[in-house]
């Protein structure tokens, strides 16, 4: 790598009521938790933080980074050198940058999650009204977003709903259904600015998603989005569907039930 094009950092990871701070260069493309395994390696300051998958599907590795509730597998020395915003949905700014012009970038844990240590949340409590025997396949009507490829000639289709199977030698993709799109990563909780008692942008956009796939439980589903902690709360500030990482779009699912509730009292 050329060294004109690395990025000279300080991450600030929070640690109890101050900051560990670490200064290093980088490639562009690595990501803060690359660049924290990196530390960790040989510095035993790093404070505690959480992940698993490293490509942004297990949802573990949330941080509010710089001001903005970001995955940290996600998010990269580049991004974090670019203009970008401090907060859900405000107007993209330069870094702030040191007296040697490292970018300084501040790793904070995800609000409104108790803190285990370091920026390790335990995010659990957050998602108590995600219905836990919902579905986590989507309904077809759903594949147009994100489609599967075509189904190759003679492969099974509609023989339940699986992403793919077994076809003669080789895997073939059979039928349309994927799986829901939220991964319970808990960016939209964090930051959401509704202070009330309010189960939550992560838990009602599943709500919704469970009322839209399994008719016979919509009344059980409204009933929760009805409740005083269900979607009233809501100030449709929209932080929620900003930060979200998959698309999940929660603010339009609440808008949905909203609609739907207004309907059932017209
Ligand atoms: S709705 Fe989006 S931001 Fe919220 S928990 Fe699911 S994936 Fe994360
Ligand atoms: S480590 Fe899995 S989403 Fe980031």
């Amino acid at each position: 790598m050329n060294r004109a094009s690395m990025i000279p950092l300080v991450l600030c990871v929070r640690s109890g009521a101050s900051f560990a701070s670490f200064r290093l260069e980088t490639e562009p493309q690595r990501t803060v938790l690359d660049l924290l395994e990196r530390l960790r390696a040989d510095d035993e300051r790093v404070p505690a933080y959480r992940h698993s998958c490293h490509h942004g599907s297990c949802g573990t590795c949330g941080a509010v980074i710089s001001g903005l509730p970001s995955l940290m597998c996600l998010t990269t020395a580049a991004d974090l050198s670019a203009p970008r915003p401090r907060r859900p949905g405000g107007p993209a700014v330069d870094p702030e940058r040191d007296s040697g012009g490292a970018v300084i970038v501040t790793l904070e844990p995800l609000a409104r999650m108790s803190v285990v240590s370091g920026i390790a949340v335990r995010p659990g409590p957050v998602f108590a009204g995600i219905p836990r025997d919902a579905s986590y396949l989507a309904a077809a009507d759903d594949s147009g977003r994100s489609p599967l490829p075509p189904d190759p000639a003679g492969a099974r289709v509609g023989q339940g709903n699986v992403g793919s199977g077994h076809e003669g030698d080789s895997w073939r993709p059979i039928g349309r259904a994927r799986f829901e799109a939220c991964i319970e990563c808990g960016l939209c909780v964090a930051a959401c600015p509704v202070s009330l008692p309010f189960i939550g942008p992560a838990a009602l956009a599943a709500v919704n998603r469970e009322r839209q796939k399994r008719p016979e439980r919509a009344a059980a589903m409204l009933a929760i989005a009805a409740a005083p902690d269900g979607v009233e709360p809501c100030g449709r500030f929209l932080a929620c569907s900003r930060v979200c990482p998959q698309a999940v779009y929660p603010g339009k699912h609440i808008q949905l039930l909203r609609n739907v509730l207004a309907d059932g009292q017209r």
